[in-house]
């Protein structure tokens, strides 16, 4: 049996039909862009998110940088994020005109410390972007504040937390505007490429629906520099269809987490940590060991795969040594690239693949 971080052919042999029927319906509906299949999947997800705008887009890194220049970030404002995360990210800051400017991690939780924003604002910060990173939202409270003291917006990074909760909000309502991702492995995965920017402000949806629109409002005429980026409507049908069961799948998704907890628990795996008030949608269930490539390498051995993220601190990297980082300026991320990788975990993990894993880590670690 080979098991993998996530296949979504399972959910496809569940689904096939009415997948294949939602197909068929925008093939026969006579418009493929920006049709009423767009407009009902951002209505259902802004209303899923309690957000009273949904805009949909080409992808999470498009839903970022739209998701700035909706909130009107201007060149060279910086805007504080982390390094611990996927490099969309920072190439979304980077491409909306922005500066990144990095904090670290909590050792916790491995999300945004609150505490490293004093350190990193400067004349020339303007937003924060904090990550929910695994599937579990930052502790926002602590950045909101902080946001507020300062002037700062606030743009949520919400690829990989869709369905999460914070103390009973979901994530995408809790900055100023939030970008999620419908990339195909996501808590929501599409099937291709998709993205939302979730807002609760008229003004900044109606410039979002501009500017995904070539800068336009309506006619052949650029109010400004817009792009190409809308959420075609075959991929809206389906993740309207995909949607109504979000809950459920998340709810798998933390049972096996709670069966990863039992059975690990001892086993000298650092285990995930669910923050106080959260409601973790575990995208991923990230585990910590010293002896990391190792327990890689015997689980391939085992025909069981599992993923890093992230390996490399995007502080560290060639494509971003322009920012101005060197190695040792963050601790926490940088100890935790070394040290951590996820199990695997999607809905469609049976229980018995997911004993072969817990059997094959106790033989591993002894
Ligand atoms: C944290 C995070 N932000 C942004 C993105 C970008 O999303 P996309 O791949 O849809 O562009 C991803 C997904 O890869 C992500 O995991």
């Amino acid at each position: 049996m080979r098991i993998q971080v996530w296949d979504y052919r399972k959910e496809y042999d569940e689904m096939r039909d009415e997948i294949l029927a939602a197909v068929d319906k925008v093939f026969r509906s006579g418009r493929l862009i920006l049709g009423e299949s767009v407009s009902a999947f951002e209505t259902a997800f802004a209303d899923y998110c309690n957000v009273a705008h949904g805009i949909g887009v080409n992808s999470g890194t498009d839903a970022l940088a739209l998701g700035l220049r909706g909130l009107g970030i201007e060149d060279d404002d910086e805007v504080i994020t982390v390094s611990n995360t996927a490099v969309p990210t920072v190439s979304a800051i980077v491409t909306a005109g922005g500066a990144p400017r990095f904090v670290d991690v909590d050792p916790d939780t491995y999300l945004m410390d609150s505490t490293g924003l004093e350190g990193a604002l400067s004349e020339k910060t303007r937003f924060i972007l904090p990550v929910h990173l695994y599937g579990q939202c930052v502790d926002m409270d602590a950045i909101n504040d902080f946001a507020t003291a300062h002037g700062l917006k606030v743009l949520e990074d919400c690829a990989q937390s869709a369905g999460a909760l914070y103390k009973g909000r979901k994530a995408g309502r809790l900055g100023d505007a939030s970008a999620f991702s419908f990339y195909p492995t996501k808590v929501l995965g599409g099937y291709g490429d998709g993205g939302l920017v979730a807002t609760d402000d008229a003004d900044v949806a109606e410039r979002l629906r501009s500017l995904r629109m070539y800068g336009m409002k309506g006619t052949y005429y650029a109010e400004e520099h817009g792009y190409n980026t809308r959420l075609d409507e075959v991929h809206a049908e389906i993740l309207s269809l995909k949607l109504k069961r979000l809950d459920g799948w998340i709810g798998r998704r933390r049972d096996l987490a709670d069966a990863y907890d039992r059975r690990l628990k001892g086993s000298g795996l650092v285990l995930p940590t669910e923050a106080e008030g959260n409601r973790h949608a575990y995208y991923l269930y990230v585990v910590r060991h010293a002896e990391r490539e190792r327990i890689i390498e015997e689980l391939k051995a085992r025909n069981i795969f599992v993923n890093v993220s992230y390996p490399y601190p995007i502080h560290t990297m060639r494509g971003y040594a322009g920012l101005g980082y060197k190695e040792g300026d963050l601790p926490v991320t940088e100890a935790l690239a070394g040290e951590i990788f996820s199990l695997p975990m999607s809905p469609t993990l049976s229980d018995e693949e997911q004993e072969t894993v817990c059997l094959a880590m106790e033989e591993i670690l002894g």
